[in-house]
């Protein structure tokens, strides 16, 4: 049995078309794909070395629940030299991919009915993750003469009376 939260989730249009470039792949049609919003480089190698370390040392169970330490510590650096953010290790969660750490925030952030704002245009999967968690997306229109950036008088025009000051 489907919840219904679940089955009031709208298809993120981009999978259907990616599984039907694939299929086209498969047939050996040339597809350029311009649905994905993915970088048109591999893993560096790097990476790939680190994972194999990784598997190689049994490093493949459970680690601390925000994220292996070591990571966070570093992440925490990157931002300091990088953006000059200062950010503790406590304060970062490692999530695979921005997905569920979007869901994880919302989850923390929103009671049921409450009202989150959204661009529009935007990604078209935060209108369902914020009514899967049971709060309601208000859509505030971006325009591209402003690079796509928020306006004021839009986003005072969608608060609640007691909050449009
Ligand atoms: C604006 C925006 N937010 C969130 C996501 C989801 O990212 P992830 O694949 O890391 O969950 C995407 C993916 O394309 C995106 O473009």
């Amino acid at each position: 049995m489907i919840a219904q939260k679940a089955k009031e989730i709208t298809p993120f249009i981009v999978m259907e078309v990616l599984e039907k470039a694939a299929e086209m792949e498969q047939q050996g049609i040339n597809v350029i794909h311009l649905e994905v919003g993915e970088p048109d480089f591999n893993v560096p190698k790097c990476v790939s070395v680190a994972e194999q370390k990784a598997f190689d040392e049994g490093r493949t169970h459970y680690t601390h629940s925000l994220g292996d330490p070591e990571l966070r510590k570093q992440i925490a650096e990157k931002y300091k030299e990088e953006y000059n953010v200062s950010v503790s290790p406590g304060q970062i969660i490692v999530t695979s991919g921005s997905s569920p750490a979007i869901l994880l925030t919302l989850g923390v952030l929103c009671d049921a009915g409450d009202e989150v704002i959204i661009s529009d245009p935007g990604y078209a999967c935060y209108e369902n993750f914020i009514r899967f968690i049971g709060a309601k997306a208000i859509k505030v229109p971006v325009y591209e003469e402003d690079g796509f950036q928020y306006r004021y008088e839009e986003i005072k025009s969608a608060l609640p009376t007691e909050h449009a000051q």
